[in-house]
């Protein structure tokens, strides 16, 4: 059985006392409910620490949204997957659209940054996902096998059975324009397929993969309820506790 997760990208966003308020709230009202559903939150860099503190007294996950290709030394402004390892940190968002369009990150640094989480005993979340231009010209599917393929597909199996995968739609992202349930539900089979050819059919069916793009709690039930699709990656509304949460409580 594959896991299921909902993971909030809370990208550049909230000073620390408003980020550490987010935390206690989400903690408040984590307490009430049980799910199966892993809980993961993204908070930027400087607030790792203490997301981290905070996650050992809850059920949450904390993730980091970056983290540097190189190993360690003279890069600065970096941050490695062994600072990340040092600090609790289980997850790492890998592959954004917003780290490929504004910071160039291309297939070869993103290999880079994959095999650095790999080292480091963390769980890349890998994104990946078309533009509007793209999928008005029918190039969807090549764009995302690409960029699946160039991304993980280096690994072995071993390795390969740690990644989540994040379909997320640039066209969605931040525009309240939802990949429709059968969108999502369809390229979600198709990675699946991918995963198959490259790694076998057993692999696929375990491995996890998350939809992103303005997922709210209104579309999040139709949208975690297809087939396939293994939870959300959820950028503005994982800024609200009680929003995220009914999200997380989406999956059935
Ligand atoms: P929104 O949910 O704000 O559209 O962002 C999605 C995203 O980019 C998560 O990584």
């Amino acid at each position: 059985m594959r896991k299921k997760i909902v993971a909030g990208n809370w990208k550049m966003n909230l000073g620390f006392e408003e980020a550490e308020q987010l935390i206690e709230d989400l903690i408040d009202l984590l307490e009430n409910i049980n799910m199966d559903t892993e809980v993961v939150i993204c908070p930027p860099f400087p607030y790792l620490e203490m997301a981290s503190d905070y996650a050992q007294e809850s059920t949450f996950k904390v993730g980091a949204q970056n983290l540097s290709a190189f190993g360690s030394g003279a890069y600065t402004g970096e941050v490695s997957g062994a600072m990340l390892q040092s600090m609790d940190i289980t997850y790492c968002i890998i592959g954004h659209s917003e780290r490929r369009k504004y910071f160039e990150e291309n297939d070869k640094m993103l290999t880079a940054k994959v095999n650095q989480a790999m080292a480091n005993q963390i769980i890349p979340i890998f994104c990946v996902g078309e533009s509007l231009p793209e999928r008005e010209a029918e190039k969807h599917f090549q764009v995302v096998r690409r960029q699946v393929r160039h991304g993980l597909f280096h690994l072995d199996t071993h390795e390969f059975e740690k990644v989540i995968i994040a379909y997320e739609p640039v066209w969605a992202i931040g525009t309240g324009i939802n990949a429709t349930p059968q969108q999502a539900a369809e390229m979600h089979a198709y990675i699946r397929t991918l995963i198959a050819e490259r790694y076998g059919q057993e692999v696929a069916d375990n491995t996890t993969i998350l939809y992103g793009g303005s997922c709210t709690s209104k579309n999040a039930p139709e949208l975690f309820a297809q087939p396939g699709v293994d939870g959300g990656l959820v950028g503005g509304a994982s800024l609200k506790a009680a929003e995220f949460i009914e999200i997380c409580k989406s999956i059935k």
